[in-house]
């Protein structure tokens, strides 16, 4: 668990879906106009036919609870130890703070955006991150736990990034998302005896909804390819590795959520990296070497490092605050080491579209 918060209310988990630390999910606003000067005319065939799909909605009844799911959370869920229990509804908190967060940028754009190919692309996709996130607030509404939505969005704040780093990190988000989603739907799918909580079983069409949003950001990269060369290289490497590096630290602050799944975070991960090493070549030129030995030696002292910080943290008074500074300064140099790691570079392939094959 990243925070020593006991989530027992709903103020608790309101509480920590607000905060803004390094590890959690963020809300972002953007420049509307620069956004609508976007142009996706090189790729409109590819551009029309997703959103034919968009239109076309096959996740429409998806989202809606069967009779069996509260009987499901009441015998099985109601087994899990109590430090487990508060490990999932950590994960249920970050995740819909995530989703959410798709939804509230997707719906500005949407409603500023004048240019018709984004609008249209925004108004599904923030569609689709509001039944996402929705759906994870009604497991939480269980246990008396159900996120105020409004409050959230008026209270939270906000960090701004301009689209070309939008479209980088929101890209990867929706494609590790796809990731981490299926994943843990193979996995349980193996193993039903493991499936704790009946919402993984609602996982792999949902994740298709993630799948085909990181897509409509690959037709856009593609179709403004300046994004995608230069002095942005750098820019790309620095989303792929905050991303992967705060996901890695992130799961195994919470690593009981994993080996009740019969999952062990560390192979966990770097089975969802490697997915998506293989989806991002479609639109980025350069990979992070995931197997080289360096980079898993650095993402482990990152992980230390956040220990070591949670209990300064902890500690408080004076002496706490110049270790947290100390520890704080060993995580930026070992972020920057890892940042200049060799990385992989490849030929970006002709046919942008992917499927979601995994
Ligand atoms: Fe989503
Ligand atoms: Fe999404």
């Amino acid at each position: 668990m990243q925070e020593t918060l006991t989530i027992d209310s709903a103020e608790k988990a309101s509480e920590i879906a607000l905060m803004n630390t390094m590890l959690s999910p963020r809300f972002y606003t953007t420049n509307f106009a620069e956004m609508d000067r976007v142009d996706v005319s090189s790729l409109r065939s590819e551009w029309d036919k997703m959103m034919d799909e968009y239109e076309g909605d096959n996740n429409h009844d998806h989202f809606q609870r069967t009779p069996e799911f509260s009987k499901e959370v009441a015998e099985r869920f109601s087994q899990v130890s109590p430090e487990m229990r508060q490990e999932f509804l950590d994960f249920l908190i970050s995740s819909l703070t995530s989703e959410f967060s798709g939804c509230i940028l997707y719906n500005e754009i949407y409603k500023k955006s004048q240019n018709p190919d984004i609008k249209n692309l925004m108004r599904y996709m923030a569609r689709d991150e509001s039944r996402h996130a929705s759906f994870i607030n009604q497991s939480l509404k269980d246990f008396g736990l159900g996120i105020d939505l409004g409050d959230l969005k008026r209270n939270k704040p906000y960090t701004y990034f301009k689209p070309k780093y939008i479209f980088y990190a929101t890209y990867l988000s929706e494609k590790i998302g796809y990731a981490r989603y299926i994943t843990i739907f193979r996995q349980l799918e193996k193993h039903p005896e493991k499936r704790f909580h009946p919402i993984f079983k609602w996982f792999e069409r949902w994740c298709n909804d993630e799948f085909r949003h990181g897509e409509s950001f690959a037709l856009i990269m593609r179709a403004n390819p300046h994004l995608l060369r230069g002095v942005n290289i750098y820019w790309i490497r620095f989303f792929l590795l905050a991303v992967y590096a705060t996901m890695y630290v992130r799961d195994h602050c919470r690593p009981m959520l994993h080996e009740e799944m019969g999952l062990d975070s560390t192979t966990y991960d770097y089975t969802v990296f490697q997915i998506t090493n293989d989806i991002t070549r479609q639109v980025f030129p350069v990979s992070l070497d995931i197997d080289s030995p360096l980079f898993r030696q650095g993402l482990d002292k990152l992980l230390h490092i956040q220990k070591q910080l949670d209990m300064a943290k902890a500690r408080g008074g004076l002496i706490g605050k110049f270790q947290q500074a100390g520890w704080a300064l060993v995580g930026a140099k070992t972020f920057v080491q890892l940042y200049f790691l060799p990385i992989k570079h490849h030929a970006l392939p002709t046919e942008v579209r992917m499927a979601p094959a995994w």
